[in-house]
């Protein structure tokens, strides 16, 4: 299985990590033997088609900040769209950022990856959230699969959850909390009685939000997400622009005690029932989907199972890195079926 990885930070490296100490588990267990043969970051790439050595390249990007000055291998200015068209290989690995606006350069690069016949997983929230249905359009008519399970819930498996539940039940609504950050920040001001401006600098020094946590506070990040959800999981045909979006950027501690005081905490929560929302809402603290920290949680609503709940860290690179092992293994397990997208 030989491997293009674009975008090298958290999840990419933790991806190396966890396919170097599984190895020999993903080949005894199911044949699968992962090469890398390109990596890339905003600098340029490495490039060898007989595959990458895992080990130096990480201790390359940590020492020198780019994969690009990897001994040999390695060159400033490579850009993934030549690369995706260039390198031989079977499967792309799209892990730049998300961009909520356009969803680039992601779907570019998913769109070079696709017109070349090669597979697709992407943990980048852009693509799949701004232009599922196009790009799915386009990987079945180039035969190739296009996989997306780490760009909701990290490796907590809430995609595959919520479909498989939809395929044999009617989800009448589901409610989930989606994004750690703002649910960290909640939880803060609720358990520790502090601000929201001194909950964000923690979650900051912790490494939970990101130093532009805007798309987390206005509620971005999540409604991205509850996009995918809806799409992918319960086939409904939304766009973004149709989720009613408010952050938590009004909250105020005042609120937040006032609702402890009821046994009730603020959540940012998602949903889909007639319409699709993010918005913050006081929830039952008895309540399962009512999870706190950075945990993220998914509540459906079903015809003959009645309430179901799933609960796990939404976020992580090693956890995030899982959902892409869990892509590559479908992958190669319809490829040996025989069966293409
Ligand atoms: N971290 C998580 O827990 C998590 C969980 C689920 C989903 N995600 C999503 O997964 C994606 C990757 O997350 P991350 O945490 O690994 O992000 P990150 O640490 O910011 O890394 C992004 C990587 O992409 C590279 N990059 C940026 N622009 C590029 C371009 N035009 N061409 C090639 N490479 C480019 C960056 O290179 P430079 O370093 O040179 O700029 C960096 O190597 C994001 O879309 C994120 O939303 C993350």
């Amino acid at each position: 299985m030989r491997l293009i990885v674009v975008g090298f930070g958290n999840v990419g490296r933790s991806l190396l990590s966890v396919m170097m100490e599984q190895a020999r588990d993903l080949d005894e267990r199911f044949g699968v033997e992962p090469k890398i043969v390109a990596v890339l970051d905003s600098k340029g790439g490495a490039v060898d088609s007989k595959g990458l050595n895992m080990r130096e390249l990480l201790e390359t990007d940590t020492k020198e900040g780019t994969v690009a000055a990897t001994p040999k291998v390695g060159q400033f200015g490579l850009t993934p769209l030549s690369v995706i068209g260039d390198v031989e290989a079977d499967i792309v690995l799209e892990l730049t950022p998300t961009n909520p606006v356009n969803g680039e350069p992601g779907i570019s690069h998913i769109e070079k990856a696709i017109r070349n016949g090669k597979h697709v997983v992407t943990t980048n929230k852009g693509p799949p959230a701004l232009a599922m249905r196009r790009l799915q359009r386009m990987a079945s008519q180039n035969k190739v699969l296009f996989r997306f399970s780490g760009t909701v819930g990290g490796g907590t498996p809430i995609l595959e959850f919520t479909k498989k539940t939809s395929e044999a039940d009617e989800v009448q609504s589901l409610r989930a909390i989606l994004n750690g950050t703002t649910n960290y920040i909640l939880t803060q001001m609720h358990d520790a009685n502090i601000s929201m401006d001194e909950a964000l600098s923690q979650a900051q020094r912790l490494g939970y939000a990101e130093k532009d946590y805007s798309l987390d506070v206005n509620g971005i990040d999540p409604a991205l997400k509850l996009t995918i959800i809806a799409n992918y999981a319960l086939e409904r045909e939304i766009s973004f622009k149709d989720i009613r979006i408010t952050g938590i950027a009004d909250i105020r501690l005042e609120d937040v005690q006032n609702h402890k005081r009821e046994r009730r905490k603020i959540k940012l929560i998602c949903s889909i029932d007639d319409e699709l929302s993010v918005a913050p809402v006081p929830v039952e603290a008895a309540q399962p989907i009512c999870v706190d920290g950075s945990l993220n949680s998914v509540q459906l609503r079903t015809k003959y199972i009645g309430e179901t709940t799933l609960v796990g860290p939404g976020a992580g690179g090693l956890q995030t890195a899982t959902a892409i092992l869990s892509d590559l293994l479908y992958i190669h397990q319809t490829r040996s079926q025989g069966n293409e997208a």
